[in-house]
């Protein structure tokens, strides 16, 4: 069976030859004789890659040893509430620069733990249509941390430079964007991300932290021992169990992304995709519709509309019979979106362009 064009926004694409080397090393991972999932967390080998895995995305990111990269579970969401009860304790408050629904989220959970000022760039009508700029971004001085989302997943807008927080730690969900073009981590004190879309499978949440903000958390003893940022730390996130084979994917990933030139050729490639799609958009006479401001629009996830539901209905189910799947927008706001990740091959949206002309053709 042919590979589909995978538009999918998470669980998404994953590089084919990754897939390949997993397959070949399935059944005797490092001459063990098992799987790697097989093998036990406590063992040499499994402790060599937990370590390489660390030490790579370190590598990636530009990161030194100050930080401390750890592989938890529970997903993207867990942060929502895992930061404000590491950080919001004795009074402290947090600051969240809401951009789209994911950020919403975080800070419904935040405000369960403490008093958390909102800054938005939603419309007076609901749903978003950009990025704030540094000048709307006015964050009080006493602050613990200043939470924001760096794309926009649903709403399709990304922020191509961070907002400007002075010396308030700064803790970025970076779920739908992270290693999609170049990035350097100096101002940030957390970053967090799902693997699913751009590091390999679901089932692994990265969590990146100095350790100078990981010296401010509340105390283990405080908190429940899986959910303290500090154990983690201590324990180099062996704690308990990880999720061994999807720290393993990341691992074949991230060695991909070395081999295929690291961020700055993602970041080139990423923003070729994204403009082909764009184009095809804006040069379709109103055919197509990005409702975003332009300077806020993602490299990662385009969303467009189409003149009637029934054309984003016949748009969805065309594109499936093409072998381009995943197009539907988020149930929250419909349309559609194409999620092109590092995954996505430019010959990939190549295809979907030339889908969206000939569609175009015969529903315009
Ligand atoms: C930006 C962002 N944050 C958080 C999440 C939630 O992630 P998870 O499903 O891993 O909890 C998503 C999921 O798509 C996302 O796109």
């Amino acid at each position: 069976m042919e590979r589909v064009v995978n538009f999918n926004a998470g669980p998404a694409a994953i590089p084919q030859e990754v897939l390949e080397e997993a397959r070949d090393e399935m059944l005797n991972w490092k001459s063990t004789g098992m799987s790697v999932m097989e093998v036990s967390h406590r063992s040499k080998e499994y402790e060599a890659l937990h370590n390489e895995t660390q030490e790579r995305f370190r590598r990636l990111a530009g990161m030194g040893r100050e930080w401390k990269i750890l592989f938890l579970t529970g997903g993207a969401s867990s942060q929502f509430f895992m930061l404000p009860m590491n950080y919001l304790y004795d009074g402290r408050k947090a600051s969240y620069i809401i951009t789209g629904s994911w950020s919403k989220a975080a800070v419904k959970e935040a405000r369960r733990f403490g008093v958390c000022t909102e800054i938005s760039s939603e419309n007076p009508k609901g749903g978003f249509t950009r990025i704030l700029k540094n000048s709307e971004v006015d964050i009080p001085v006493d602050s613990a941390y200043v939470h924001f989302t760096s794309n926009n997943t649903i709403f399709g807008t990304q922020w191509k430079t961070w907002p400007l927080v002075k010396d308030i730690p700064l803790i970025c969900d970076m779920s739908s964007d992270i290693f999609s073009r170049p990035f350097s981590a100096d101002g940030f004190s957390l970053i967090y991300a799902g693997a699913q879309k751009n590091l390999g499978p679901s089932g692994l949440t990265l969590v990146a932290l100095r350790e100078d903000f990981l010296e401010q958390a509340r105390k283990k003893e405080e908190l429940p021992t899986m959910l303290s940022y500090k154990v983690h730390a201590d324990h180099n996130s062996l704690y308990n169990t990880p999720p061994c084979f999807s720290i393993y994917m990341l691992d074949l990933t991230l060695r991909w992304l070395e081999k295929n030139g690291g961020l700055e050729a993602m970041g080139r490639i990423n923003e070729e995709k994204a403009a082909l799609v764009y184009q095809a958009i804006d040069s379709s006479a109103g055919f197509y519709r990005n409702p975003v401001e332009k300077e806020s629009r993602s490299s990662m996830n385009v969303v467009f509309r189409l003149p009637t539901p029934e054309a984003e209905e016949g748009f969805v189910k065309e594109a499936k019979a093409a072998g381009i799947i995943g197009v539907k927008g988020h149930r929250s706001v419909g349309g559609i979106r194409f999620s092109i990740y590092n995954a996505c091959t430019l010959v990939d949206v190549k295809t979907a362009v030339s889908f969206m002309e000939d569609f175009k053709k015969r529903w315009g």
